[in-house]
């Protein structure tokens, strides 16, 4: 008996996925559809009954669409025009059927790997069975999450030589931050220089937000002005935009997810990697700025206590404070920035701080909260860094664990003082 009989054929496979289907499928009807899947509706199964038996939100598929809209057209088609030979990698391919629907794949030879559990390339193998793909297929099973899903993709015959484009579509937000690192830079160290990718990613206010169908489950988040850093450490030269720019008169939101597009630059990779290296010399940062650091960041330590007691009494009054506080230290961090050669020395601290918070519009509290958070982390590492006389790519990232646990929410803001306080001692 076929293993998705049992029950209904679709029950086992994850909500998220079935979804992207049930978009695609609904998408397909419109008069005036953005894309056309005619495989969707029998991936998505009986989502219908599902939404009333198990009281699902329903949510909308417009950011869906228009992500599908904008990699097709903007990206991938020109990408299959422009390669006579290439191999494009899908991450967490879930049901998506472009190897049956794409017509651009059938310009030139591509092999396109679809990677994700073997639960779901089951099914979609025998839901598929008797379609013909447009292009050379490969389901992959392998856990992105676990290193050597780059062993498992080769064993299928990926090359490290021929030109890939990877795309990690509604994906990297689902995975620890740290895992998406590395699997950037997996990508980016295993093909060759003409190579590209895609993924989206939202920002941190969307991953404090934890409702809907998809944003309860979201890990982590960028601010669109940290995105070409983060990126470029992973070995990625990236432009990015906010999806509303490509909204095609669809609702996705408002500066919330963000579209990334790079080409393979293993240049920035190699700067990068040599400068937070365990070997590499330290980079020294003039003493007169010393003094004027270990001021600042007892300055730092003092406000905090007090944004965070009077936020935990009333967010608003914790806003206010929060600002009146950033505006007295502004010069002082101008002339701290300045301590470091160039900007990209501090990481994606720097572009943080070049920015001035007050201008950033807000909406809800926990883009409020995000922000202070961000932001006076930030400010302690800046003070720490020049502090310590050391540039800021010692400490590598804004994500900073205690015990484990990733600092995003004000009230950990007083474990980091009481760890930076250690530190400094009695300097
Ligand atoms: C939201 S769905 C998106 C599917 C597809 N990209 C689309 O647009 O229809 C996310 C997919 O990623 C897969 N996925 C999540 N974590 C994964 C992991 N660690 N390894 C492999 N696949 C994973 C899930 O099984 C699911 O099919």
């Amino acid at each position: 008996m076929d293993e998705y009989e049992i029950d209904d054929k679709t029950s086992s496979i994850p909500f998220t996925a079935r979804l992207m289907a049930y978009y695609r499928a609904i998408e397909s009807t419109r008069e005036n559809a953005l894309i056309t899947d005619p495989f969707a509706e029998r991936l998505a199964g009986d989502m219908e009954s599902y939404f009333n038996k198990h009281r699902r939100a329903r949510g909308t598929g417009d950011y869906t669409i228009v992500r599908t809209h904008y990699i097709d057209n903007y990206l991938l088609a020109s990408w299959c025009n422009e390669h006579k030979e290439s191999q494009i990698v899908l991450f967490g391919a879930g049901l998506d059927a472009r190897a049956y629907r794409f017509e651009p794949l059938k310009h030139g030879r591509h092999r396109l790997f679809e990677i994700d559990f073997d639960l779901i390339n089951k099914y979609k193998s025998s839901i598929l069975k008797d379609e013909t793909p447009l292009c050379e297929l490969v389901r992959v099973s392998a856990d992105i999450s676990e290193l050597r899903w780059i062993t498992d993709l080769e064993k299928t015959g990926f090359s490290h030589e021929t030109p890939t484009f990877w795309l990690l579509e509604g994906l990297v937000y689902y995975i620890d931050q740290i895992k998406v690192e590395s699997i950037l830079k997996t990508t980016s160290t295993n093909c060759p220089e003409e190579s590209q990718m895609f993924a989206d990613v939202c920002v941190p206010g969307l991953s404090l937000a934890q409702f809907g169908p998809f944003m309860t489950h979201f890990k982590w988040g960028l601010n669109k002005e940290d995105v070409p850093a983060f990126f470029a450490r992973t070995g990625w030269n990236v432009v990015c935009a906010f999806a509303d720019d490509y909204d095609q008169g669809r609702d996705v939101g408002q500066r919330g997810l963000i579209f990334v597009n790079g080409k393979r630059d293993l240049s920035l990779l190699d700067i990068l990697e040599n400068t937070i290296s365990e070997d590499a010399p330290v980079k020294k940062i003039p003493p007169e700025f010393e003094s004027l650091s270990i001021n600042f960041l007892r300055d730092v330590i003092a406000e905090v206590h007090v944004i965070v007691e009077s936020y935990k009494g009333n967010p608003d009054d914790g806003m206010v404070r929060y600002l009146q506080f950033i505006n007295r230290v502004k010069p002082t961090v101008e002339i701290m920035m300045k301590s470091f050669s160039e900007p990209l020395s501090i990481g994606h601290i720097s572009s943080r701080l070049l920015r001035d918070p007050a201008t950033v519009v807000l909406h809800t509290p926990d883009e409020k909260e995000a922000h202070i958070v961000g932001y006076l982390k930030a400010l302690m590492f800046l003070g720490f860094c020049v502090a310590k006389g050391i540039a800021g790519e010692h400490l590598s990232s804004m994500n900073i664990y205690i015990e484990g646990q990733k600092i995003n929410k004000i009230n950990q803001l007083c474990s980091l003082v009481q760890i930076i306080q250690q530190e400094i001692g009695n300097s």
